[in-house]
């Protein structure tokens, strides 16, 4: 079994479906022991329990990462069942897309909720458990949308953005306390999440459109983000990888 996260004690936002499942799967095949932290209690207990059904260690967290509360309560279980903290990937997102007359408050509040005020309490929380553990890394899934306008997609894009600045920051703030913090892009990956939103035409167009021919696949970013958990990328912080085969590049 590989094992370049041996030992190590992950928390993932979002981890009950998607890319958060998907790098919940990969950080525990590496060895690290994952909390799988989800608004979908259920979903996120029953990712846990495939997991250690497999033989790996998993623990599930219900709960809403626009709350602090939610990532004291998961980080601190999890500190006191395994004696430290060293992983946290902000993957979570409640997203909807519209022209600029629909975004009503409503959703302006709870996609900032989920997508940037989270990322602020994951990183609040986390980073003082990795203080006491000697230093971690911690991971903010942003997008290709952070670079890009995308139709009917400012409040995303902004939230997106804002995810860039939110990680340099941190970086910039934790690196004397060993503490890496750096985001993935993705581009579009075809998760139940996503296919909400774009039509098969549209992932035909962007298929067409990416150098590389082919839409992201979950282990794209899971693999991504294993590579910004672990000691291979020890002298990295306050980056942007972008994870989108090359679509973000390209003009065609
Ligand atoms: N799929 C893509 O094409 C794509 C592209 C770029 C970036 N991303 C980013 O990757 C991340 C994951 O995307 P996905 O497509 O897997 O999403 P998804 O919608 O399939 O999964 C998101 C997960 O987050 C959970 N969640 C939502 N609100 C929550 C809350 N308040 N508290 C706790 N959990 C909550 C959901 O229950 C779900 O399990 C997101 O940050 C998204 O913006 C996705």
């Amino acid at each position: 079994m590989p094992d370049r996260l041996k030992g190590r004690i992950a928390l993932v936002t979002g981890g009950a479906q998607g890319i958060g499942r998907a790098i919940c799967e990969h950080f525990a095949s590496e060895g690290a022991c994952v909390g799988v932290l989800d608004i979908q209690g259920d979903r996120a207990e029953q990712a846990a329990q495939a997991l250690r059904a497999q033989g790996m260690q998993a623990l599930a967290y219900a709960g809403d990462v626009a709350q602090r509360s939610t990532f004291e309560h998961a980080v601190h279980d999890l500190e006191q069942h395994f004696g430290r903290f060293d992983i946290l990937v902000n993957n979570a997102i409640w997203a909807r897309y519209g022209s600029l007359e629909t975004v009503t408050a409503e959703t302006l509040n709870r996609m900032t909720a989920t997508g940037l005020h989270s990322v602020v309490w994951g990183i609040q929380v986390g980073a003082a458990a990795m203080v006491r553990s000697g230093g971690g890394s911690i991971i903010n899934i942003a997008s290709a949308a952070s670079f890009l306008g995308i139709p009917s997609g400012m409040v995303y894009c902004g939230v997106k953005a804002g995810v860039l600045g939110l990680t340099r920051s941190a970086a910039v703030d934790l690196g004397p306390h060993n503490i890496r913090v750096n985001a993935i892009c993705p581009g579009t990956v075809t998760t139940e999440g996503v296919r909400k939103h774009i039509s098969p035409e549209l992932e035909t167009k962007r298929m067409a459109r990416t150098p590389l021919g082919r839409l992201g696949h979950v282990s794209d970013v899971a693999r991504a983000a294993c590579f910004l958990a672990s000691s291979d990328s020890d002298f990295i912080t306050g980056e942007s990888l972008l994870v989108d085969g090359g679509i973000t590049h390209a003009l065609l």
